[in-house]
């Protein structure tokens, strides 16, 4: 199974992709958080810093834009090829009332006529452009249902894929995936269909693998015949987004079945802290971001409340070191 990491602002930032990609296999494609232009059509300090080669070094990373403007799309797309990249993402799914107000995100789903407009500049332009263009859409704004009209739009384009969070934008990230309409767009598109939505386990995978793959067939001679559906039913990969972070060790566990490895665990956190701390001004900015990562590994330790609530409360970076430091031994005794 093909698996990406999904871009998640704030989180999955380069600091996050080497740490992971150091300590865990099984990632296909890592995508940045969504880059925007600013005011005077540069990538701020902090989107150079995500993209720039030095910090990507070997590994296969997918810069992602959010705009609804053409001319900018193109900019980007230039920048982008011009650093080596060779596939750039759209971004068509941020829920954020800011973005969606301003049209972008999954506030273009709203408009498919202009949205078809775009996508024809952008494909005439071409010359320049990495090779792959990819959509991350959502199925819709309201309804699961418009994605029909969506997949025919994307029909229409060269994408080199196309990766659907299952969920519209009135939704947010809040309640279930809509299976249905999932399978509806896989049906019906002519570009690869890679998966997001709600993948916690490998449990998660089959269960997708079941839902969007077989029916079974009536019984014949005694035996239950499982056939494939009419059109294609299974999606061509999985991006791994909420689950990936609270365990990084997801990608893995679902491609070998192996199990949760705590002293990894630690390794990876202590990398990911590190540096944090090399790169960011004061140790607050770094705690920050730790207490941001703790936020999803808490969920797989749910009898850490205590440690969760101390991890909460540290104000200095050394105090965090030591109250996780402590946390991972215990852990690591229970285990071995
Ligand atoms: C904190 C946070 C930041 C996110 N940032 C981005 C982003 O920059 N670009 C994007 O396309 N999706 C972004 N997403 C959406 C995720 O990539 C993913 O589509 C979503 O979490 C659903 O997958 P999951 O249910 O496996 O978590 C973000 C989600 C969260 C929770």
């Amino acid at each position: 199974m093909i698996l990406y990491a999904a871009p998640m602002e704030g989180i999955t930032s380069y600091i996050w992709r080497r740490a992971h990609s150091h300590w865990y296999p099984g990632i296909d494609k890592y995508f940045t958080p969504f880059l925007t232009l600013g005011k005077g059509k540069g990538f701020k300090t902090r989107e150079k810093s995500e993209i720039l080669p030095d910090h990507n070094r070997g590994l296969p990373v997918v810069p992602q834009i959010l705009t609804s403007r053409a001319d900018d799309f193109i900019l980007m797309g230039r920048r982008i090829a011009d650093l080596g990249y060779d596939e750039m993402n759209l971004n068509l799914g941020c829920p954020s009332p800011t973005v969606v107000k301003k049209g972008k995100g999954s506030g273009f789903l709203k408009d498919p006529d202009t949205l078809c407009r775009f996508f024809e500049a952008i494909f005439k332009a071409g010359e320049g452009l990495p090779e792959k263009i990819s959509v991350k859409t959502r199925l819709g704004v309201e309804d699961g249902c418009e994605i029909r009209r969506l997949i025919e739009i994307y029909n229409q384009f060269p994408f080199s894929e196309v990766i659907i969070h299952a969920r519209v934008q009135k939704d947010l990230y809040k309640g279930a995936v809509r299976m249905a309409d999932f399978r509806d767009a896989l049906k019906a598109s002519l570009h690869p269909v890679v998966y997001n939505g709600d993948i916690f386990t490998g449990a998660d995978v089959e269960k997708l693998t079941d839902h969007t793959g077989y029916r079974e067939a009536e019984p014949s001679g005694g035996q239950v015949a499982v056939e494939r559906s009419p059109g294609r039913c299974e999606p061509d990969g999985i991006m791994l987004a909420r689950g990936l972070i609270a365990n990084p060790q997801l990608a893995e566990m679902i491609q070998t079945g192996s199990r949760k490895d705590i002293l990894r665990l630690k390794g990876f956190h202590d990398e990911l802290a590190d540096g944090y701390e090399e790169i960011m001004s004061g140790d607050r900015n770094a705690l920050y971001k730790m207490k941001e990562i703790w936020s999803y590994l808490l969920l797989e330790f749910p009898e850490a409340k205590k440690t969760g609530k101390k991890i909460r409360k540290s104000v200095h970076l050394q105090e965090y070191r030591q109250i996780v430091d402590e946390w991972f031994l215990s852990e690591a005794e229970n285990e071995y």
